[in-house]
């Protein structure tokens, strides 16, 4: 397996210099980091430029860059898209199982380091699909490291595949008829991709159909796209979580019945800001979003692009937004009410970050 690498501190400073007023270390030093869920990630974010580079050069597949510092050179985006559209070409390098194995195993011990207890994990199988990788290959690759993440790492881990939006409904529903045969292994079906243009209503079929097959439904709306997609995901599509969501904030009847009926968020901070959904840290919604009871989760998202693991994302919002360690613990508590837990695991885990010593 490929060197991990810096670490996620040092890796920003390379790649895009201070995140921030407060770039540096959280003011932690000394504590373990908080126990919690991550609920927002894209196995196929986690692919540090090393390891791609790595696996470009086992399957003699040609990446447009010298080394992994002049591909982290390409980490600037503007958008969502233009960031889809190295985030697909760079996944290019993914195709035997071993290769999936491999990033699975980097990410767990990322994840580890920074104190996720459970990990509910998306994955992109139509990218796969269309460079001839095969669902089963997918899923063999990684689970060969998440079905025993509990004893290697201390993780639980949990697939969710996703159904990338700009593909279209006909298209969603094949895959997730090619994914029946694997329902054990996924616990939930999302939708992601290019979100503006691609509203979720269009995708209520498949949802249901998922629902039937006894998937639980998450998906992303209100990152780029607007109030009237949370609503829609809400309504049409039945979600029992939004990802991202945070522009739910220009719609007070949304945030209301955000509220009222405790549907969980699943925030990634610095894509926001990497993605220019804000301009800066200091301007997030987040805090916004808690003062008006909203169920926060904090999550990375893409993490080996957009300079930071879960624990860095809390980190700078206590450095950069001023968030206290009570605040901390409540969005901890949240990813694990929030996630597609057994009651004893949640409650072993609530345990857990209740021991977590005070700052
Ligand atoms: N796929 C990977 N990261 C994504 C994001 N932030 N939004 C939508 N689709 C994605
Ligand atoms: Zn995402």
């Amino acid at each position: 397996m490929a060197d991990p690498g810096p670490s996620p501190t040092a890796r920003a400073e390379i790649s895009h210099g201070s995140v921030g007023a407060a770039g540096a270390d959280p003011p932690r030093a000394g504590r373990p980091p908080i126990p919690k869920a991550e609920l927002h990630v894209h196995i196929e974010g986690t692919l540090e430029a090393e390891l791609a580079l790595l696996l470009a050069g086992r399957n003699g597949i040609s990446l447009p860059y010298q080394d992994a510092k002049d591909l982290r050179r390409a980490y600037e985006f503007s958008s969502l898209q233009s960031f889809l559209d190295l985030y697909y070409a760079t996944m290019a390098v993914l195709c035997t199982e071993q290769d999936f194995a491999d990033l699975a195993s980097e990410y767990l011990e990322r994840a580890s380091a920074q104190g996720v207890r459970h990990a509910e994990i998306f994955f992109d199988p139509q990218a796969h699909a269309e460079r001839g990788i095969g669902l089963a290959r997918v899923i063999d690759g990684l689970w060969s490291v998440l079905g025993s993440s509990e004893q290697t790492h201390g993780i639980s881990t949990a697939l969710i595949m996703c159904f990338l939006r700009e593909r279209g409904p006909a298209a969603a529903m094949a895959s997730l008829e090619a994914a029946l045969p694997f329902r054990d292994r996924i616990i939930a079906v999302g939708l992601d991709g290019a979100e503006v243009g691609h509203p979720p209503a269009a995708f209520s079929d498949v949802f249901d159909r998922a629902r039937a097959e006894g998937f639980r439904c998450v998906a992303h709306a209100g990152e780029e796209g607007p109030p009237s997609y949370i609503w829609d995901s809400l309504d049409r599509l039945r979600v029992s979580r939004i990802d991202h969501g945070v522009r739910c904030v220009e719609d007070a009847a949304l945030v209301a019945r955000l509220r009222d009926e405790q549907t969980p968020l699943t925030v990634c901070p610095l894509s926001n800001l990497r993605l220019g959904v804000v301009t800066e840290l200091a301007r997030h919604p987040l805090p916004r979003m808690i003062e008006a009871g909203l169920a926060v989760t904090v999550n990375s998202d893409d993490p080996a692009y957009f300079g930071g693991y879960i624990d860095d994302n809390y980190g700078l919002l206590q450095a950069v937004l001023g968030m206290t360690d009570p605040q901390l613990r409540t969005m901890a508590e949240a990813s694990f009410r929030a996630a597609f837990l057994a009651d004893e695991a949640r409650a072993r885990h609530l345990d857990a970050l209740a021991g977590w010593p005070d700052g």
